[in-house]
């Protein structure tokens, strides 16, 4: 891929992002990158901060760049930011921002278990955000990700600072499922899904390759160096309800408890990804 090739990137500071800037720079793509805070750059990269993404400030430096990847969102609201706001609202100013800067293509993260059916208040701002992008004309590619994991993100971080107390606290059985995908797998897809046709105007449930209980999940990332507490599943609804500071939020909780799975093999199909087992990664220990 050639420098000519200008790739914008919003939530510039998330975990996502800062590993797609990474791995984008890299490879010598030319790189904007939005953020409402001051980060420091990469090789080849702009960077915009703005706090409300304002057209002034952000249209003419996008103008003509060839994709955006929207990696902003939230998966916890509180009085000053909810879901619909973040989520589907500033999707939709994005959306007008992109075609105004004549931006051909969009990347957008929504999430695992995002539907027409679904109830959550989470998952219907992602799921109006994605009808705004399907409905906008641009060529779009949703991913819908189940966990992403790395060094840092913050599911890993939690898991890392229970196991220094050596006691992991876990919300009610963990017999539930996750299907986590790694970081470093992901930001080859997200590259090629702006490279290769194949991915035009798909929706692609971005997913590992095993679908495993979280309580197994938990054990193999502390190696059984820890304990393991199941803290009943009415408290821990209790407490993230009336905590803000609580480990698990209540979307956190549903999206667990609602035990999502996708549809790897698609994923597998069209990216050509020979994807990391998580299992494989948990066991050499690549995340502590
Ligand atoms: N990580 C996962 O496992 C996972 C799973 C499913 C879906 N997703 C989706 O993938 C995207 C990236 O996830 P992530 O893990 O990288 O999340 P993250 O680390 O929380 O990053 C999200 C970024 O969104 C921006 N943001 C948050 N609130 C905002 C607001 N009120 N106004 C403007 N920007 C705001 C921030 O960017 P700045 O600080 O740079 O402004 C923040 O760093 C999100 O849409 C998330 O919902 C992630």
């Amino acid at each position: 891929m050639n420098k000519r090739l200008k790739i914008v990137i919003t939530g510039a500071n998330g975990f996502v992002a800062t590993n797609v800037r990474k791995y984008f720079s890299e490879k010598n793509i030319e790189l904007i990158s939005i953020s409402r805070n001051d980060f420091k750059e990469f090789k080849n990269e702009q960077k915009i901060i703005s706090k409300n993404y304002d057209e002034k400030t952000i249209l003419p430096i996008i103008k003509n760049s060839y994709a955006l990847i929207h990696l902003v969102g939230i998966g916890n609201q509180s009085v000053e930011t909810d879901f619909h706001t973040v989520n589907t609202e500033l999707t939709h100013h994005i959306l007008n921002l992109s075609k105004k800067a004549k931006i051909k293509k969009i990347v957008y993260t929504s999430g695992l278990g995002v539907s027409s059916n679904t109830a959550l208040g989470y998952f219907i701002s992602k799921y109006n955000a994605e009808k705004l992008i399907i409905n906008s004309g641009l060529n779009y590619t949703i991913f819908r990700p189940s966990y992403i994991v790395g060094k840092t993100d913050l599911f890993t971080k939690y898991l890392k600072k229970q196991i220094k107390n050596k006691m992991i606290e876990i919300p009610g059985s963990g017999t539930y499922s996750i299907q986590p995908i790694y970081i470093n797998d992901v930001v080859q897809v997200i590259f090629k899904s702006i490279i290769e046709s194949k991915f035009k105007n798909k929706i692609i449930d971005l997913v590992g390759p095993d679908y495993i209980s979280f309580i197994k999940y938990v054990k193999l990332f502390s190696k059984g160096n820890s304990k393991i507490k199941k803290i009943n599943l009415e408290n821990s609804y209790h407490n993230a309800i009336n905590n803000p500071k609580s480990s698990f939020g209540v979307d956190d909780l549903n999206i667990l408890i609602g035990n999502f799975k996708g549809n790897h093999e698609k994923l597998r199909r069209i990216s050509g990804i020979d994807f990391k087992s998580i299992i494989e990664l948990l066991k050499s220990g690549i995340l502590l």
